[in-house]
């Protein structure tokens, strides 16, 4: 009786341990932004660390953006993230950020994905 019921624990033991290593093969990192607007409320932008993301900005109105994390930050007043951008590195605060109309940011060196729509990020 004693038994069964350690080998029990023991078998629910090892699930646990195996559904870890896969959570931990398998993490979702993200990169962090924060976009505050003329009102001074914060919006935060995560992207998935492994890939690279274009996000517009053109319809979200934007005063200040932070970049929390992410090693390589790019800044567009085009709203595809094409043309040419101003870099924002990591912990720095770019102000009067109304002419930026698209960001990439996420893994450095690969070509960003997106974007995928134009959301106001303040009103959804
Ligand atoms: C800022 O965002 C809030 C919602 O978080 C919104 O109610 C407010 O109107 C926005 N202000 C401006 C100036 O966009
Ligand atoms: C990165 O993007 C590619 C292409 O969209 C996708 O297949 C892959 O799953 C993404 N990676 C992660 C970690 O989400
Ligand atoms: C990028 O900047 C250069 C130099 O300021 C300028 O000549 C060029 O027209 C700009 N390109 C775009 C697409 O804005």
């Amino acid at each position: 009786m004693k038994v069964t019921w350690i080998n029990k624990m023991v078998k629910l033991l090892i699930l646990f341990a195996l559904c870890a290593a896969v959570a931990v093969a398998n993490p979702v990192v993200y990169t962090r932004a924060d976009i505050i607007n003329n009102s001074g409320k914060t919006h935060q932008l995560l992207v998935d660390k492994d890939n690279r993301s274009c996000l517009c900005l053109k319809n979200t109105q934007t005063a200040k953006i932070i970049n929390r994390d992410g090693a390589d930050m790019k800044l567009f007043s085009t709203s595809d993230c094409t043309g040419n951008y101003s870099q924002l590195g990591k912990g720095k605060t770019q102000n009067n950020a109304q002419w930026i109309n698209s960001v990439s940011m996420g893994r450095s060196g690969v070509p960003s994905i997106g974007p995928y729509g134009c959301p106001n990020y303040f009103n959804r």
